[in-house]
C-alpha cells in the first residue's frame, strides 16, 4: 500500500492534535480541509495578514459539523511570543505555513517579509521546541536556488537567494539546522515549487499567476505575461503539497529529519504552454476565447528563469508520490475558480 494511503488509514483509526498556522490561507486551509475529513483535531493560527475568514467558511462548508467542532481557531501574529506557546500546547505536529510570500512584496517591503517569515518562524519553531511537539514541518521555497543554473534542482545545490523573500526562506533553513544541532528539536523542511489550486488568492498586486490568469480570463480581462513567456516552473496541485505535509510529519525515520526536500510534481511548463493550457479549458465552454493571445510586458526583477524540481529526495526518503499531474490539478482548479470567482 502507498504510503500516503496507509498514513491516512491510520490516522483515521488514531486522531492527532495538530497546528496549522496560516491556516486562513491558500495552503494552510487545504491542510485544514484535508485534515479534519481526517477526522483530527487541529489548532489554526492566523492573523489575516494575507489570508481570508472565508476560507475558513468554505472549509466549515466541506465537512461535517462533527469535523469542524474539532478545529479551534486562535486569530493571533506568530511573532507574538504567547500565542505561539497556546497554540503550540498539547499539540503532535505543526505545520508551519504562515508567512508573507510573494516575491515581489518582499522587494517592495522587506522588513515586513522578515518579520513574519524569520521572526515569526524562529517563534513558532521556539514554541514548538518549548511544548514538545512530536513533528515540525515548515514551508521553505523553490526560491532558495536562487541564481544557482542547475536544472533539475537538487536539493544540496542552491545559489545566491535573488530577493527578501528567498532569503528569509533560507534562514528558515538555517535556524532549522541551529535548532537540532543547539537543542536537539528535529524538523523538515519543504521546498515548495508553484503550487495551485482551490481557495489560492487570484486578487492583488501579489497574486501567483494561475489564480490571477484564471480569473482574468474567466472575467474575459486581459492576460499578462512577464517577459517572453519561454519562463518556466514546475506547478504543483495542493492535494500534493498536502501529503507531503502529513507525511514529512509523522515519518518515523529518523534519516528524513532535519533535511528539506522538493516538492513539486518534477515536470515544468513554460508561461505560454499554461495559458494555452488555460486558456483551451475555457474554450470547452466559450469558444470566443479560442483565439484570444495574451499580452507580453517586460520581465519581472528577482524571478528566475526556469525552475523544476528533482523530486527524488521525497520519494525516497519520505514515500511522496504525488497524485495529480498538472493537467488533472488544471482541471480542478479551473472547476473551483468558475464556482467561486466569477
Ligand atoms: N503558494 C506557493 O506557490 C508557495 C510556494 C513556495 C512557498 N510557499 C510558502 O507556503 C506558505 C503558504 O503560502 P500560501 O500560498 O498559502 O500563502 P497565503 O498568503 O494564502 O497564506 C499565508 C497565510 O499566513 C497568514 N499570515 C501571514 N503573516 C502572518 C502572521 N504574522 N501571523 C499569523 N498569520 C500570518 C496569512 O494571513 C495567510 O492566511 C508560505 O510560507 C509561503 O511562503 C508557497
Amino acid at each position: 500500500m502507498p504510503a500516503y494511503e496507509k498514513l491516512r488509514s491510520e490516522l483515521k483509526s488514531s486522531p492527532r492534535t495538530w497546528l496549522v498556522t496560516g491556516a486562513a490561507g491558500f495552503i494552510g486551509s487545504n491542510l485544514l480541509e484535508a485534515l479534519l475529513k481526517l477526522d483530527q483535531r487541529v489548532v489554526g493560527l492566523d492573523n489575516f495578514a494575507t489570508g481570508h475568514r472565508k476560507n475558513l467558511d468554505q472549509v466549515r462548508a466541506l465537512v461535517t459539523p462533527e469535523q469542524w467542532a474539532r478545529f479551534q481557531f486562535i486569530e493571533g501574529d506568530i511573532c507574538d511570543a504567547a500565542a505561539g506557546q497556546r497554540a503550540c500546547a498539547g499539540v503532535d505536529f505543526v505545520l508551519h505555513q504562515a508567512a508573507l510570500g510573494s516575491v515581489p512584496r518582499s522587494i517592495e517591503e522587506p522588513a515586513a517579509s522578515h518579520a513574519a517569515n524569520v521572526t515569526g518562524f524562529l517563534n513558532i519553531l521556539a514554541a514548538a521546541r518549548d511544548q514538545r511537539v512530536k513533528g515540525f514541518v515548515y514551508a521553505s521555497s523553490s526560491a532558495i536556488y536562487g541564481d544557482d543554473p542547475g536544472l533539475p534542482k537538487v536539493e544540496e545545490q542552491i545559489g545566491r537567494p535573488l530577493s527578501p523573500y528567498a532569503a528569509t526562506k533560507w534562514m528558515n533553513e538555517i535556524y532549522a539546522e541551529v535548532f537540532a544541532r543547539n537543542y536537539g528539536f528535529a524538523s523538515i523542511g519543504l521546498r515548495y515549487f508553484n503550487v495551485f489550486g482551490p481557495r489560492q488568492d487570484p486578487e492583488g498586486a501579489y497574486a501567483a499567476v494561475i489564480p490571477k490568469w484564471l480569473a482574468a480570463l474567466l472575467k474575459k480581462e486581459p492576460v499578462f505575461i512577464n517577459g517572453d513567456g519561454e519562463t518556466s516552473r514546475d506547478f504543483c496541485f495542493i492535494a500534493n503539497v498536502v501529503q507531503a505535509n502529513l507525511l514529512a510529519a509523522t515519518t518515523t525515520n529518523p534519516e528524513a529529519l532535519n533535511q528539506a526536500y522538493n516538492i513539486a510534481i518534477g515536470e515544468r511548463s513554460t508561461l505560454n504552454e499554461l495559458y494555452a493550457a488555460l486558456r483551451d479549458r475555457l474554450a470547452c465552454t466559450d469558444a470566443s476565447v479560442k483565439n484570444q493571445k495574451p499580452t507580453y510586458r517586460d520581465f519581472r526583477v528577482g524571478d528566475v528563469r526556469h525552475s523544476l524540481a528533482d523530486i527524488s529526495k521525497a520519494r525516497r526518503l519520505l514515500g511522496y508520490a504525488p497524485q495529480f499531474q498538472l493537467g488533472e490539478g488544471l482541471d480542478l482548479a479551473f472547476d473551483w475558480y468558475r464556482q467561486n470567482v466569477v
